[in-house]
């Protein structure tokens, strides 16, 4: 039997909500994640686990992370499912990340998530990883008075930097994004070359505290260029010039941190000379929004709610565990397409035989309903 001849009829084609809570799976990188939401999105169980395998390594190992997900999958379900104090029986549909990502989690991801479904005579959610970022910022107790459409999302995190116009359910417009490194990514390599550790995030902005923001002079890449386009990979490279006079010599702390605290308010400079285009690029706002791990960042946040305020909106960033990966999110957005769905008296999408794609593009999410 090949995959596509399990589309169709065969099982049953369900009402457009879910009648019973569905079970979320999160597997497109190095964060193993199971969720369970109820049909209005009250999550009634959650369990996550961020895979320490990587740390050895500075950054993740795709080959590790497949393996490790399928390692730890099918005992965080269980335990999700036992923690909610449901039984399988009571689950009305499945979701999964189907991409983009690292191929191997996202075959282990959306393989289990479909056999569930398939075992429980269920519909199986494909779920577009960033359409989940895109979405989080609108999960119940989020924003006060609930977040309406268009809004503009920074999506900063270890993988992905990017402007989207979020118009409505399935309709995501790509305003701009990195044209080479990842925000995260970049706080990462520099943290590496400053001797933290892996995720240099967090690292990098602890040791900034202690530093000169204005110590050294660093390029401000493609601010003030029309659009909202990102570039890291000069910044990186300054940083490595700055390094050059030490050579192997251990790197004074002052300057570790004047380092630090220069390329974070270098990235804040540029983030937010990005989203006053990206802002401009789009028709009433209702708010901006932030997502992904870079947005934990205390200096990028304060800088994008001052900004934010300054154009009039509010700015909404999910809290941390929301912001990075994790299985709530793909559970609601599960949950937002099924509403779509029902609110075009369509039924309930059942994508058993989608395949998990390594990329898969926004713009194609408006086909789901048919229209673009
Ligand atoms: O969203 P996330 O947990 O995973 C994905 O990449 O999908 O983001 C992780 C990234 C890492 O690159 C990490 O260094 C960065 O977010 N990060 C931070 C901070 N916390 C995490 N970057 C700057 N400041 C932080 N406080
Ligand atoms: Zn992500």
């Amino acid at each position: 039997m090949t995959p596509d001849s399990l589309d169709g009829n065969a099982y049953p084609v369900p009402a457009a909500t879910p009648a019973g809570p569905l079970l979320a799976i999160e597997s497109s990188c190095d964060e193993t994640a199971c969720a369970i939401l109820a049909p209005d999105g009250t999550v009634l169980a959650e369990r996550l686990v961020s895979q320490e395998d990587h740390v050895a390594f500075g950054g993740v190992v795709p080959e590790i992370a497949a393996r490790a997900h399928l390692a730890l999958l099918p005992d965080l379900a269980r335990k999700t499912l036992e923690s909610s104090g449901l039984a399988r029986s009571d689950l009305a549909a499945v979701a999964a990340s189907t991409g983009p990502g690292l191929i191997g989690g996202l075959i282990v991801g959306a393989s289990f998530g479909k056999g569930l479904a398939i075992a429980l005579g269920k519909p199986f959610i494909a779920v577009n990883h960033i359409e989940a970022h895109a979405l989080s910022a609108r999960l119940p107790g989020v924003f006060d008075g609930h977040l309406t459409f268009p809004y503009l999302l920074l999506l900063v995190s270890g993988g992905h930097c990017q402007c989207l116009a979020v118009e409505g359910i399935g309709h995501y417009r790509r305003l701009g994004g990195t044209i080479d490194d990842a925000a995260g990514e970049a706080f990462d390599k520099v943290a590496k070359m400053l001797g933290l550790g892996w995720p240099g995030g967090p690292a990098l902005e602890r040791l900034a505290r202690e530093g000169n923001p204005a110590a050294f002079a660093l390029p401000r890449p493609l601010k003030g260029r029309a659009g909202c386009d990102f570039s890291f990979s000069g910044l990186k490279t300054a940083i490595a010039r700055q390094l050059e006079p030490y050579g192997s010599a251990p790197l004074p702390r002052q300057v570790a941190a004047d380092l630090a605290a220069s390329f974070q308010q270098a990235v804040a400079d540029v983030i937010e000379d990005r989203i006053i285009h990206a802002l401009a690029m789009m028709e009433r706002p209702t708010a901006l929004v932030a997502a992904g791990g870079v947005a934990a960042n205390a200096t990028l946040r304060s800088r994008l709610t001052a900004l934010a305020g300054s154009h009039g909106l509010p700015f909404v960033a999910p809290p941390l565990r929301l912001c990075t990966d994790n299985a709530v999110m793909v559970g609601w957005a599960a949950l937002e397409i099924c509403r779509e769905a029902g609110r075009r008296s369509l039924p309930l999408p059942d994508n058993r035989a989608m395949r998990p794609r390594p990329r898969w593009p926004l713009a194609e999410m408006a086909e789901r309903f048919g229209a673009v």
